[in-house]
């Protein structure tokens, strides 16, 4: 039996998303009030493989809630998944008594928490930090939402010049092997087609309505998830292109890339990294250990690492019939 955590540390791990800092916040704000003591752990893994550790106190985390990124740095961390790179973590953490450990990231960091903490009887939580909202047992992922409002933003922009050219664009937008940003945005910016790695994208029926175009609508705006099974939106616009053979149409790609990563927080994901940060923490007292503090169904739970980890999440269904029926 683990004696009681009384010494935390906690980590940004993989691909930042805005909210992190949020979650380090109540994180440290949290253990403080329990009067536990906290070092944040720089670059993911890597400060704890390379000793890069620092104490850290209510005043560490002022004025960050706002910030995107992540004031402790992150990193994807070869030594962690070898054995000694591991060892050597855990004699970092021992030298300081750190006896519980937070990670805020995505699902390849819960799995090196689970590594670690069974060989080593460190208890370990970790937090959904990921644009992806590619995550089981939890509804939404801290910086989900801001990546949303970021891809909307410019899709709404991107629009207007559609509009103002009658010109067909093809917007990718990020996800890895998900869609959940690519449907989300493609709803709320009112896309004609939204193509995900979890469905068969449908080359011939986009062709179909493309060839309609001048007798409906003047433009259409495409938006492409970067994992979809066709390829990239330049590789989909070019199969688009080479089928309509009409030098009339106009079509254009943008890409929008790791701005999507970047910016202010939204309300919404600010008040999830608080929950999560909090309910972490309270998890580690209460004596839990290899799982993730999420929300769902607008109540935090708890869910073990190996039932979020590789665990497909599926597509709202009635989100892709939306973008269907909405693009007439
Ligand atoms: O997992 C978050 C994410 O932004 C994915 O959407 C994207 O595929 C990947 O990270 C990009 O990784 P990197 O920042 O290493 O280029």
């Amino acid at each position: 039996m683990s004696k009681k955590v009384s010494k935390i540390g906690v980590l940004t791990s993989g691909g930042d998303s805005p909210g992190m800092n949020a979650a380090i916040r109540a994180v440290v704000r949290t253990a403080l009030y329990n009067k536990m003591e906290v070092f944040g752990i720089m670059h993911g893994y890597t400060g704890m493989v390379e000793d890069d550790i620092i104490k850290m106190d209510g005043r560490s985390v002022a004025n960050i809630i706002q910030r995107g990124g992540t004031i402790l740095k992150t990193s994807r961390c070869m030594e962690f998944m070898q054995p000694e790179g591991r060892k050597k973590a855990y004699e970092n953490l021992q030298k300081r008594g750190i006896n519980g450990l937070v990670i805020i990231g995505g699902d390849g960091s819960f799995r090196g928490a689970q590594t670690f903490s069974n060989e080593f009887d460190i208890p370990c939580i970790g937090l959904p930090g990921t644009i992806d909202k590619d995550i089981a047992g939890t509804d939404y992922t801290i910086g989900f939402d801001t990546a949303v409002n970021t891809a909307l933003d410019a899709i709404d922009k991107i629009r207007d010049t559609a509009a103002a050219h009658d010109r067909v664009f093809f917007i990718e937008v990020m996800g890895r092997d998900a869609g959940f940003i690519a449907v989300e945005s493609g709803i709320g910016g009112g896309a004609e087609f939204v193509l995900v790695p979890e469905t068969k994208s449908d080359i011939d029926l986009i062709v179909k309505s493309l060839k309609n175009l001048r007798k409906s609508k003047s433009s259409s705006i495409i938006v492409v998830a970067e994992g979809d099974e066709l390829g990239s939106a330049e590789t989909i616009m070019k199969l688009v292109k080479d089928q309509i053979q009409d030098p009339s149409k106009d079509f254009k790609v943008t890409t929008l890339g790791h701005i999507q990563r970047g910016g202010k927080p939204t309300a919404r994901d600010r008040v999830l990294a608080s929950r999560c940060g909090m309910a972490a923490v309270e998890g580690l007292l209460a004596g839990k250990t290899n799982c993730m503090a999420g929300v769902m169904n607008g109540q935090v739970v708890y869910t073990p690492f190996e039932d979020c980890i590789g665990k497909p999440k599926p597509l709202i269904p009635d989100h892709l019939k939306l973008i269907h029926l909405l693009s007439i």
